[in-house]
């Protein structure tokens, strides 16, 4: 069986160039710094999954900041929606060589990609103007049958994690209807993971029989508070990507830091 390895980024936040979110936030620096860290990994990623809250604001300038700091990886790169991110301005702006897959979409963004080993499955949880997430009937029936079709080891992709953080604020804006979601992974035992964002740190959760994994962002972290009531607020954790290792049958997913950092020093 032939090794795959994807990367998994989410929750890039790119401003229009010079701005910071949150007025502190350089969201493009830490970006750069992801890219620059991910063109380092040997083997390479053969792909990038972008799990949403890809800009801030939805706004074209803000898509085309993000393209021009991708474009060093000159890898596929497939693009979920966010809550941050606007569908049409979304789509307009992937709209070229690479981003083919993105013909396949209508009203919602959901797309299947053949990885080879594995499926990529696409879903789009975005409520226009709105935090939360959903995934409504035409959405699960889309995710049913597409899990029906193909019996291969499934990805499935989507911005908002389908389980309850314990981080209350940000559970206010978490995915409406898990439950009809859990019921669909669970009728499929061949769902290897569901690779989410949103919540802007490392989560694992089983749900429907599958892995649930939440990767953390490329910038700022959400604060790691579980007390009932907590306000939100963001801290500048170490920021971060996924590595997804398909080897062995088996997938493994590695937490990868960036930043300046020590070693590697030999154990002997
Ligand atoms: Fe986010
Ligand atoms: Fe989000």
């Amino acid at each position: 069986m032939v090794p795959m390895l994807l990367a998994q980024i989410s929750d890039l936040h790119i401003k229009p160039p010079g701005r910071l979110a949150y007025d502190k936030v350089d969201t493009a620096a830490f970006l750069r710094a992801a890219v620059a860290s991910l063109l380092q990994q040997n083997p390479m990623p053969v792909a990038i999954l972008a799990t949403g809250d890809l800009v801030d604001g939805g706004h074209a300038e803000e898509y085309a900041h993000l393209q021009e700091i991708l474009s060093p990886l000159g890898l596929p790169c497939y693009v979920v929606a966010g809550n941050h991110d606007e569908r049409h301005g979304l789509r307009t702006a992937f709209d070229g060589p690479g981003f083919e897959y993105l013909n396949q979409t209508g009203e919602f963004l959901q797309y299947a990609v053949d990885l080879g080993a594995l499926r990529l499955l696409v879903l789009d949880t975005v409520v226009p103007g709105e935090g939360r997430g959903q995934l409504c009937e035409q959405r699960l029936r889309w995710l049913d049958e597409r899990l029906a079709e193909d019996r291969r080891p499934t990805l499935v992709a989507m911005h908002h994690p389908p389980f309850a953080s314990g981080i209350e604020y940000m559970d206010h804006f978490g995915l409406e209807n898990a439950d009809a979601f859990e019921a669909v992974i669970s009728h499929h035992p061949h769902v290897e993971r569901i690779l989410c964002g949103h919540l802007h740190r490392s989560m694992q959760c089983r749900v429907g029989g599958a892995v649930a994994s939440v990767c953390p962002s490329t910038a700022h972290q959400v604060a790691l508070d579980l007390r009932p009531g907590a306000t939100g607020a963001f801290v500048m954790e170490p920021p971060g990507y996924q590595l997804h290792h398909w080897h062995s049958g088996r997938l493994v997913t590695h937490t990868c830091p960036v930043g300046d950092f020590a070693g590697p020093f030999p154990f002997g």
